[in-house]
């Protein structure tokens, strides 16, 4: 497994599409808080969800998730897909996005990398642990993160 990237760039500015659960019943949304790295002697990726999410609910019940990044044409589908909640519309038929089954989860077509992730690890971040001026941004009455540790199983690209 080899992958050739400017993290930072990675997550941040391109975003990824965050994917749960499988073929026949998952759930997405775009992330731009994310690493990878290695723990356990395993390659990981770590990303960061808030409680509220419906995928949160996905992520929980599904060993498996992918992160998938996508050419720069997708960005108006990434901003829907991380303003809009599966509660509210079918993230499962989006128009322009080809969902396909990869090991027990689900990526797509389109992607031009996708990250197959194993859960490892999940935790709350705790916001009295975080430094006033940060909690204050993020967690001021609104929902916590969880953070979840995947095991990079696969890179397709
Ligand atoms: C660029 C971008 C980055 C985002 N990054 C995160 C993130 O890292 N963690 C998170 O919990 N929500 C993040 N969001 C918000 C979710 O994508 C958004 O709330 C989404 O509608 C949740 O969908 P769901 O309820 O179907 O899971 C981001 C949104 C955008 C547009």
């Amino acid at each position: 497994m080899e992958l050739k990237t400017d993290i930072f760039d990675l997550f941040d500015s391109r975003w990824a599409l965050l994917t749960a659960g499988t073929a026949e019943d998952f759930n997405n949304m775009t992330i731009s808080w994310g690493g990878l790295g290695t723990l356990w002697s395993k390659p990981v990726a770590t990303i960061y969800i808030r409680t509220v999410r419906h995928t949160h609910k996905y992520l929980d019940s599904n060993e498996y998730f992918t992160l998938s990044f996508f050419p720069a044409q997708y960005r108006k589908t990434l901003a829907m897909l991380g303003s809009k909640s599966g509660r509210d519309i079918d993230k499962m038929h989006m128009e322009g996005l080809t969902p396909k089954a990869v090991g027990e989860t689900v990526g797509y077509e389109e992607a031009e990398l996708t990250l197959v992730c194993r859960r490892l690890f999940r935790q709350q971040i705790d916001p009295t642990k975080v430094p006033v001026r940060i909690a204050e941004n993020f967690y001021d009455g609104d929902y916590p993160h969880d953070m979840y540790i995947g095991e990079v199983v696969e890179i397709l690209s």
